[in-house]
């Protein structure tokens, strides 16, 4: 990870006044990309976890599957052959936010999830106009963001087009984490790509925080990778870390989030945490700017 990675700073966003706005008895909502180029690192484990956490403190959240695997999607109850219309629709222009939003059990919580076409739409997109901004296109044609507050991306373990449609369409990444030694050297390509993305596509993009998913704290090197991350992210990091936890394991196979699995599980009460952790980040960041 290079040195000029601690200079990512956190842009004040005239689009992330969450707390704001409901304040004024209307939405605003937050767009989080939950990205990370690494595979297997927690990606839809936190995504569907934070969203189901978020939707359990009453916010109205909007879960999008961007990952042709599906896995956010199956793991609220939606595996990718029995969706009809769904993330794919949506980026070719097929269909209309609306047409493709799911309910959920916990019921501020939609989901917009994997068909099996998603995985062709990798290369269909590549000759499409503004093939980088169709979601974001379609969010907006939506008026997602006064529907919402919070809309949660769950991303593929690559950097391509569906990818980069998150980035586009976000306020903030949230980046999950395994505390192991290799993954610092993924945090410093994805640190270029936020850099990137940035400067071509969307300027404000912002990092949430980094967060460290099936984490062992009792570990030397996980200490050790701890640190390193904090001495180059020091306002990034999330202070909650998210256990190995069996029940985050097998709720997936259920089709539920781990909170209406085992709400009283290690790894439920952990991302319950860390949603509170987002909300009030959110809520300081509004009145900084008040
Ligand atoms: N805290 C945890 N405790 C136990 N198991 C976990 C935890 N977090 C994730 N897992 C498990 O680790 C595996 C990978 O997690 P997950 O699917 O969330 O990663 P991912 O980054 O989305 O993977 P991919 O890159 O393939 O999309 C899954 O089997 C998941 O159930
Ligand atoms: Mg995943």
């Amino acid at each position: 990870m290079s040195k000029g990675s601690s200079s990512v700073s956190l842009k004040p966003s005239e689009r992330s006044d969450s707390a704001g706005a409901r304040n004024r008895g209307e939405r605003k909502a937050r767009i989080l990309a939950v990205s990370n180029q690494k595979g297997g690192v927690g990606k839809t484990t936190t995504a569907v976890n934070l969203a189901a956490s978020l939707a359990a403190a009453e916010r109205e959240v909007l879960l999008i599957d961007l990952d042709p695997q599906g896995n956010a999607s199956s793991s609220v109850g939606f595996p990718r052959e029995q969706v009809e219309v769904g993330t794919y629709d949506l980026l070719m222009g097929e269909a209309a936010l609306d047409d493709a939003l799911l309910s959920t059990d916990l019921p501020p919580l939609k989901v917009v999830a994997t068909t099996p076409n998603l995985l062709g739409a990798e290369v269909e997109l590549v000759d499409l106009q503004g093939r980088e901004s169709r979601l974001m296109q379609a969010l907006t044609r939506a008026r997602a963001r006064d529907r919402w507050d919070f809309i949660i991306m769950d991303c593929p373990p690559s950097l391509g087009l569906l990818t980069l449609n998150a980035l586009v369409a976000a306020d903030a990444i949230v980046i999950p984490m395994l505390a192991k030694y290799f993954s610092l050297e993924g945090l410093g390509a994805l640190h270029a790509t936020i850099e990137a993305i940035r400067g071509a596509f969307n300027p404000d993009l912002e990092i949430e925080g980094i967060v460290f998913c099936n984490h062992n704290q009792r570990t030397n090197l996980a200490q050790a990778v701890v640190s390193e991350v904090q001495k180059h992210f020091p306002q990034h990091v999330f202070s909650t870390r998210i256990p190995q936890n069996i029940r985050l394991s097998e709720s997936p196979s259920h089709g539920k989030p781990a909170l209406l699995y085992d709400i009283e599980s290690k790894g439920a009460q952990a991302y319950l945490e860390l949603a509170q952790e987002l909300m009030t980040r959110a809520d300081s960041r509004v009145a900084a700017r008040l």
